[in-house]
């Protein structure tokens, strides 16, 4: 059967160039990095580049770089890692972001901190002057997130950071959606702490990394050894460190001809849809979005039921993230944009990545087309 993947922010595959990095590492050099033979040392080499070739990406220093096992271990990291040191205190954070934030905060609520969820306007940004209001003695923490995983709408990062720095508040962005899909400067955008995921850029799952602005005191969350400078023990993933590195690379490198390539495809699909099909709505549409995600609504359909239509044409989409697949819930991030409960449980994610083609766009707009009409049909009998 024909296959057409339009899933690439819940995971993308891996790229070509990424596993031939890898390879060695899986096989011959297999070594363990603390070990102080030839095999340990080969290890260590490739974990050393593999730190410099991630700092490099984000205009960091290799020493500030922490591999994890991806975006929900970094923002973990992150966010307790802050809370644990400082023992107290009050954490802003929006409501639209990613559950590996939100139930980390909801987590420290039931020990002791406040949080503060930021609300979003009918775009899904936040409102910086709304920051300000929320910020207390207290705060020790903002968490914003770069780009949101269901919509793809950007928060105004940079200025937030400014204003965390202004007054004296750590920032942590949990970037794993935007990375590689727009440039990231941790320096010149005030970032202390940055969380990214290896399998949403063509890299193997399960490895990601959090940058740690120099001299940012956090507390590790698992006991063990003294890897990653004690914040993250455990022996180091040697290959797929140095696939998450080589697909960190490939990302920034090739940014500029990634970004032609899926927001043509991207406008092609929303204009198509929104011609051919009659009451749809492209949600966040006047914000600025990741180029590649599309968040569509389709009045008086279930998601699922369009999902299903699409799979049995071989299209692969989801209704949102992939870690909230089957809660029956509207999606948290459309209810926080006042998308009313009936066009959220009708609403999917297409998120296009750099190997689809204008031809699969066609055929999906088609299948859609389709689906929509008979499912509408059969919910006015
Ligand atoms: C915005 C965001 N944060 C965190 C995560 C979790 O990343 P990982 O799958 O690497 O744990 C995801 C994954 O979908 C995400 O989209």
């Amino acid at each position: 059967m024909r296959r057409v993947y339009l899933d690439h922010n819940a995971t993308t595959p891996l790229d070509p160039r990424v596993f031939e990095a890898m390879k060695p590492y899986l096989t011959d050099a297999f070594g363990n990095a603390s070990s102080p033979h030839h095999y340990g040392r080969l290890a260590k080499q490739a974990l050393e580049r593999s730190r410099v070739i991630a700092a490099e990406a984000i205009a960091a220093r290799p020493e500030e770089i922490i591999f994890t096992s991806g975006g929900t271990e970094s923002d973990n990291l992150a966010i307790r890692g802050i809370a644990y040191h400082r023992g107290k205190g009050h954490i802003i954070t929006s409501s639209v972001e990613h559950h590996a934030v939100l139930k980390t905060c909801q987590a420290l609520e039931r020990a002791g901190f406040r949080t503060t969820y930021l609300s979003v306007d009918r775009q899904g940004r936040v409102d910086p002057d709304e920051v300000k209001r929320s910020i207390r003695k207290d705060t020790v923490l903002i968490s914003l997130m770069f780009a949101n995983n269901e919509t793809g709408v950007m928060q105004p990062v940079a200025e937030i950071s400014g204003i965390a720095r202004e007054n004296g508040i750590l920032f942590h962005c949990d970037a794993v959606q935007g990375i590689g899909k727009s440039a990231i400067d941790v320096r010149e955008m005030c970032i202390d702490l940055l969380s990214v995921s290896s399998h949403k850029i063509y890299g193997p799952q399960g490895i990601g990394g959090l940058y740690v602005r120099d001299r940012t005191e956090l507390s590790p969350i698992i006991a063990g050894g003294h890897h990653e400078r004690g914040l993250r023990p455990g022996t180091e993933n040697i290959a797929a460190i140095v696939g998450f590195a080589q697909a960190l690379k490939i990302a920034v490198d090739e940014i500029d001809t990634y970004r032609v390539t899926v927001s043509c495809l991207r406008d092609k699909l929303e204009s198509e849809l929104l011609d051919r099909i009659d009451r749809v709505e492209i949600h966040g549409a006047q914000a600025e979005r990741l180029p590649h995600t599309s968040s569509v609504g389709f009045s008086s359909v279930e998601a699922e039921s369009i999902l299903l239509h699409l799979d049995l044409k071989g299209i692969a989409a989801s209704s949102g993230s992939a870690c909230t697949t089957g809660d029956p819930e509207p999606s948290h991030v459309l209810s926080a944009m006042g998308i009313s409960p009936e066009l959220a449980r009708g609403s999917i994610r297409i998120s296009l990545g750099r190997e689809n083609t204008a031809e699969e766009v066609d055929y999906t707009v088609g299948v859609l087309e389709a689906a929509i009409a008979q499912l509408r049909r059969i919910s006015s009998q």
